[in-house]
């Protein structure tokens, strides 16, 4: 896990590269970091459309036009969670020169991306001169950076992919403990059973990539973190009979979800477990600004717990925000960059999307209580990468898990099909 291979060697030399590039001016095309002209726009490109992560994007806005009064925010989201509909979309307007000003892209390999194509700019020369070099963990820089140490992104906040939510309500009126938490998914598959009796759907869930968020905690949960870590850098075995029985618990977990799945996307799956249609929900930690969103409290209307199995880790996701190359308005970039640097930023953002800031100084007093239980997590857990959400592997590899786990769901596919499909998908 590259997260944890953080040394002080890292902080070191981001540290001396900030300096060297302020010395040399950095950047180098149209788009760089000291181009000039277009403070009086800026496009931002995200997936934060609709719903509760509309409110976070706006939280944002809020303070962007507060320190930059006289740049325009021009919102340039593109509905479907996870970027479902916005990656590919962007990858069209990136290859036909027409870039945003800036766009959201998840920490880890799927930035990796933008940077091995030449789509995206250093920008550490802005995290010199906002004063940013230090604000961050520095193994998230790490994850930022190519191994020469440019920076290529500026983070604006850290989710946590492995959390199940539940309807106590739902659990009491099935007899079930409403604790919600469970070792592992042979306990949680007994109650999945339970609750089939009932007249609930036992697990929500939406479309594929939610699908294949599921199957990323339920890797998690039968390898335990370090294999699980070993199946992005080759050294877990993909056709392993340990990867078997984790896809075996994934068609059983499967078959207790809602048959209208592939029709919905993630607010609609959780709705379900707000309205009491549903006992559990998977879902990433933007899901509590949902519940928070309808005035629900956590351990009274919903629990939110580590994903069955998987208490002790910290399923990892970064969203960050780019500086293209060719980019329009390049001074636009930065005063947006500025703000989501910023500690007013990452405060309003935060407490309204419900993931943590990235900066270490922001205070944990701002945050609700499930948000102090994160960022409390992101200190003490084991951290791992998350597959959906672009930490783990590049987009390619991602889309390939996608289509896979699509035709298995749909039974297009049968669990040996889906097991070396896998395989061949994360080999590249
Ligand atoms: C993730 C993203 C989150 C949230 C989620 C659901 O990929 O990092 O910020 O937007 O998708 O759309």
């Amino acid at each position: 896990m590259r997260i944890n291979k953080k040394s002080a060697g890292v902080a070191a030399s981001v540290a001396v590269l900030g300096m060297t590039l302020a010395a040399c001016g950095g950047g180098s095309g149209s788009g760089d970091a000291d181009a000039e002209g277009g403070a009086d726009q800026v496009e931002v490109f995200t997936w934060w459309a609709a719903g509760s992560e509309k409110a976070g994007l706006d939280a944002l806005v809020g303070v962007f036009q507060e320190q930059h009064p006289d740049t325009e925010f021009v919102n340039g989201a593109v509905a479907g969670g996870a970027g479902s509909a916005a990656k590919d979309l962007l990858q069209t307007r990136l290859q036909a020169q027409d870039p945003p000003d800036t766009f959201q892209a998840h920490a880890g390999a799927e930035l990796q991306d933008y940077i091995d194509a030449a789509q995206i700019e250093d920008v550490s020369g802005l995290y010199d001169e906002f004063g940013l070099t230090d604000a961050f963990p520095a193994d998230l820089v790490e994850r930022l950076s190519t191994e020469d140490g440019a920076i290529y992104s500026i983070p604006s906040n850290i989710h946590r992919a492995n959390v199940m939510w539940a309807n106590p309500a739902v659990l009491e009126d099935a007899g079930l403990d409403t604790s919600a938490e469970y070792e592992d998914l042979d306990a949680f598959i007994a109650d999945l059973e339970e609750l089939d009796e009932a007249d609930v759907t036992p697990l929500s869930v939406a479309t594929t990539w939610t699908q294949v968020h599921l199957l990323e905690t339920v890797l998690l949960a039968d390898l335990g973190p370090e294999a699980y870590s070993g199946l992005w850098d080759g050294s877990t075995d993909w056709e392993s009979d340990e990867v078997t029985g984790a896809l075996e618990d994934f068609e059983t977990i499967m078959s207790f979800t809602n048959a209208d799945r592939d029709g919905l996307d993630w607010p609609e799956a959780t709705q379900q477990v707000i309205d009491g249609q549903a006992a559990f929900n998977i879902m990433g930690d933007w899901a509590v600004a949902a519940f928070e969103e309808q005035d629900k409290e956590l351990g009274t209307d919903f629990v939110a717990v580590p994903s069955p199995g998987t208490a002790g880790t910290f399923d990892f996701l970064a969203d960050s925000f780019t500086l293209p190359v060719g980019a329009p308005h390049p001074e636009g970039t930065e005063a947006w960059l500025e703000t989501i640097g910023s500690l007013e930023g990452q405060t309003a953002f935060n407490a309204a999307k419900g993931s943590i800031p990235a900066r270490t100084d922001a205070d944990p007093a701002e945050f609700s209580e499930y948000q102090q239980t994160a960022i409390e997590s992101f200190a003490n857990d084991t951290i791992v990468s998350s597959l959906a959400h672009g930490a783990a592997t590049p987009v390619a590899t991602l889309n390939a898990i996608s289509d896979a786990t699509s035709k298995f769901t749909t039974g297009a596919s049968d669990l040996d099909a889906y097991q070396s499909e896998l395989a061949a998908a994360a080999q590249g």
